[in-house]
């Protein structure tokens, strides 16, 4: 647990258990799937947006507890799927689902999470949050697709690449910001408020996210690096060091790209470190918090706004 996960302690073990009771399936291989990564845990972090948002804007009921766990059961089916489309080998410190059990498995299961979720917000009965989260699902998707499109273009533009991190990452950030708000009855402009800061925390997060692809430790990621230069995907390090490196690096990044190859890992590290690539994702993703931190001027100031400070600044901070 992170130091902003105490405030909300016991409802994050309500939120953890109505997850584990979600998981039943009749078939075994739903369940052994579904807890093996479950069971790796995860940092949690949009569930505990759930929590702290509804809590800070005074929601006083208990359906924020569904509502969380609804909102990590999106998130990882899409960890099910980004990893088979990604054909990455490793996630929170072990192999992932596709390379355990093969991607047919993963892909399914991931499917029995995202309609289980659905399942779950049909029993909240209330169309806002049906709306908000219908709407975000299709985004990510799209965002998803948009990026394999993306990739081995070294031409991508940084507004495209900030579209697609909105789109795959931010958007679920935003919506469990936004969800807890309708919950709490927030007026319109409050619920903008909300939904802005996940925005920029979900953009800080994922702009980290791909600094982290090359400057992350796999040990405390639980994850490989190297994955997106294997992929072909333009990231920020590398559109900043085509325009901004030297003659040389920019040809180096841009091969790699055009031929998906990581290869040449540790001379791309080298000149995206050298260039100030790496630096100046990681003060981009600063910008996106100070703007998300702007947004929760409007709680009223207590604990539950203090642990979404933290949780905004941990997203740049971080090293897991
Ligand atoms: C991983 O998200 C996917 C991205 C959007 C980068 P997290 O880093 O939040 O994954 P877990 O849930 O903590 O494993
Ligand atoms: C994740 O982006 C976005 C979604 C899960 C939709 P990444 O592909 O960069 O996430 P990691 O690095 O595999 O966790
Ligand atoms: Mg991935
Ligand atoms: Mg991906
Ligand atoms: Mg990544």
């Amino acid at each position: 647990m992170l130091p902003f996960h105490q405030v909300a302690a016991d409802d994050f073990a309500a939120v953890n258990q109505q997850i584990i009771d979600q998981l039943h399936s009749d078939v075994p291989l739903v369940e052994n799937i579904g807890y093996y990564l479950v069971e790796a845990g995860g940092k949690r972090l949009r569930p505990l947006l759930v929590l702290l948002c509804s809590r800070a804007a005074g929601y006083a009921g208990n359906a924020h507890i569904t509502l969380a766990a609804i909102i990590e059961f999106i998130h990882t089916a899409t960890l099910l799927h980004d990893d088979v489309v990604d054909t990455s080998d490793m996630r929170r410190g072990r192999l992932t689902a596709n390379a355990q059990w093969g991607n047919a498995p993963a892909v399914l299961v991931g499917d029995f999470l995202y309609s289980r979720a659905f399942q779950m917000m049909v029993a909240l009965k209330d169309m806002d949050i049906m709306s908000i989260l219908s709407d975000t699902t299709n985004t990510i998707a799209e965002g998803e697709v948009q990026q394999l499109v993306n990739a081995g273009d070294p031409a991508v533009s940084e507004a495209n690449y900030l579209s697609v991190i909105h789109k795959k990452t931010g958007a679920l950030f935003e919506a469990a910001c936004e969800t807890a708000a309708v919950l709490a009855g927030c007026s319109a402009d409050e619920r903008e408020s909300l939904k802005l800061y996940g925005r920029h925390l979900g953009s800080a997060f994922q702009l980290v996210d791909d600094a982290l692809d090359y400057r992350g430790n796999p040990e405390e990621l639980g994850k490989n690096v190297g994955d997106d230069l294997a992929e072909g995907k333009p990231t920020l390090p590398l559109i900043y060091a085509m325009a901004n490196g030297t003659e040389e690096q920019a040809a180096l990044v841009k091969e790699a790209i055009e031929q998906k190859n990581s290869e040449k890992l540790t001379e791309i590290v080298a000149a995206i470190e050298s260039c100030g690539a790496l630096d100046y994702t990681f003060e981009r993703a600063n910008k996106e918090v100070e703007l998300a931190l702007e947004k929760l001027e409007f709680l009223p100031n207590g604990e539950h706004k203090a642990a979404l400070r933290q949780l905004a600044e941990f997203s740049v901070a971080r090293t897991k």
